[in-house]
């Protein structure tokens, strides 16, 4: 049988921890960009070095897309390319001693039924099914394979985070937990891909992000609020009855297809003063938008939303356009979870209040997306960052007087 002359690659010391662990099971939750991927990619090539012809280790992600990368990850690993053929349809890589990598996607846990695997990554399994979990289980039955988990925190109201639990409390020795920190890798000498300090990123993240965001990306803290971007208890502290004072400016969010259109106003200290929620025809909408009061206005243009935004602001005094994009309305929703957070804003019980409840984050490569859950609707989150954006900006021009 050939044999394959290997180096390690450098890997940082937390990195190497949950490596060399002995446990049958790690479970890691890691911030982001710590470098949880590149060290498992590491890991089951070594894997793979150990077996025999025609026994396989598995990479298991949530998705295709995400187990694509890593399958591209690992050619790009392999510095002798003498070493390995790739089968891109089936996302296989085949050493020359018959070992095969396989990259799999845990989107149908049925697909992962069935055969031996003799070790096993699963990546960003905290976003992943637990089913899969399940058959991948039961691959590793007979041949007594190794399983190692990571992801980022994503609430407690998951598998993952019971698995976490599980794994930390120490009950059962085939499972050893680890926690990797941005603090962590910052001072291990983490640098980002551009080459600066990582913990320059960090701090540059702390200031654009909710905190509960940062918590779960960075400190690798699981929130109780699971993916609320503005935090349950911040919602709380800021619900306070409708204000009786004139609305001082208006965030107006346009139906769509299946949702409202909703008004709200702002009085001079930023309570909500003024909600409406309606779905009525385009004239009429109009109409009703040209009859709130003579205050500024900021109005989402998106899409359909456009014609009817534009001939308001032709016959209306101060209309600002937003047009939302994913990074517009990130921007958007933070300005609004920052306002939650410092009590900055406050709105009345009902819609308003169980919008902002449900609303969720999602991290995703492009940065973190911000809408309601499947199903439900984010009209009034939106009217209010809307709202709350104008009035921020009034604030800063002078042209509102808070004192
Ligand atoms: N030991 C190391 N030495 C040098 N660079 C590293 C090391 N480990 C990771 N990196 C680099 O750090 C970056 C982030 O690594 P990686 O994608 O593995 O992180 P991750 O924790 O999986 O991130 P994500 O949250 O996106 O899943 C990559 O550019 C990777 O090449
Ligand atoms: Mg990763």
């Amino acid at each position: 049988m050939p044999t394959i002359n290997y180096t390690r690659p450098f890997l940082y010391p937390y990195q190497l921890a949950i490596l060399n662990s002995k446990a049958r099971f790690t479970v890691t939750i890691a911030a982001t960009k710590v470098g949880k991927t590149a060290s498992h990619i590491v890991w089951l090539f070594e894997q793979a070095l150990k077996c025999k012809a025609n026994q396989s280790v598995w990479w298991v992600a949530p998705t295709i897309g995400q187990a694509k990368i890593a399958f591209d990850r690992m050619k790009v690993q392999i510095s002798n390319k003498d070493l390995f053929t790739a089968n891109e349809t089936n996302r296989t890589i085949t050493l020359i001693t018959g070992a095969k990598m396989e990259f799999k996607t845990a989107e149908k846990p049925d697909n992962l039924y069935g055969g031996d695997v003799y070790a096993a990554v699963y990546d960003e399994y905290t976003r992943g099914r637990e089913e899969s979990w399940h058959a991948l289980r039961s691959t590793l039955t007979s041949t007594g394979g190794k399983c190692k988990f990571i992801g980022n925190a994503k609430g407690k109201k998951n598998w993952g985070y019971k698995l976490a639990i599980k794994a930390k409390s120490g009950d059962d020795p085939n499972y050893e937990y680890f926690k990797i920190t941005a603090y962590d890798a910052a001072s291990a000498g983490m640098k980002t891909k551009d080459g600066r300090p990582f913990i320059e990123e960090i701090e540059d993240a702390k200031k654009d992000l909710p905190e509960s965001v940062f918590n779960e990306l960075y400190l690798a803290e699981a929130s109780e609020d699971g993916s609320n971007p503005f935090g349950l208890q911040y919602i709380a502290q800021c619900t306070y009855p409708l204000s009786d004072k004139p609305a001082v400016c208006f965030g107006t969010d346009l139906a769509k297809k299946f949702d409202f259109t909703v008004n709200i106003g702002l009085d001079k200290f930023a309570y909500v003063s003024h909600f409406d929620r309606f779905q009525k025809d385009w004239r009429q909408t109009t109409e009703t938008i040209l009859g709130l009061p003579v205050a500024p206005l900021a109005i989402d243009s998106t899409g359909v939303g456009d014609p009817i935004a534009e001939d308001i602001a032709s016959k209306r005094d101060n209309v600002t356009l937003k047009v939302f994009t994913q990074r517009s309305k990130q921007q958007l929703m933070e300005g609004l979870a920052y306002a939650i957070q410092r009590r900055e804003i406050f709105f009345p019980e009902g819609m308003i209040r169980e919008e902002l409840e449900a609303f969720e984050f999602e991290y995703t490569r492009t940065g973190v997306k911000y809408s309601a859950p499947e199903g439900t609707h984010d009209d009034c989150v939106c009217a209010l960052a809307l709202a709350y954006s104008i009035w921020k900006d009034s604030v800063n021009m002078g042209s509102i007087s808070i004192w």
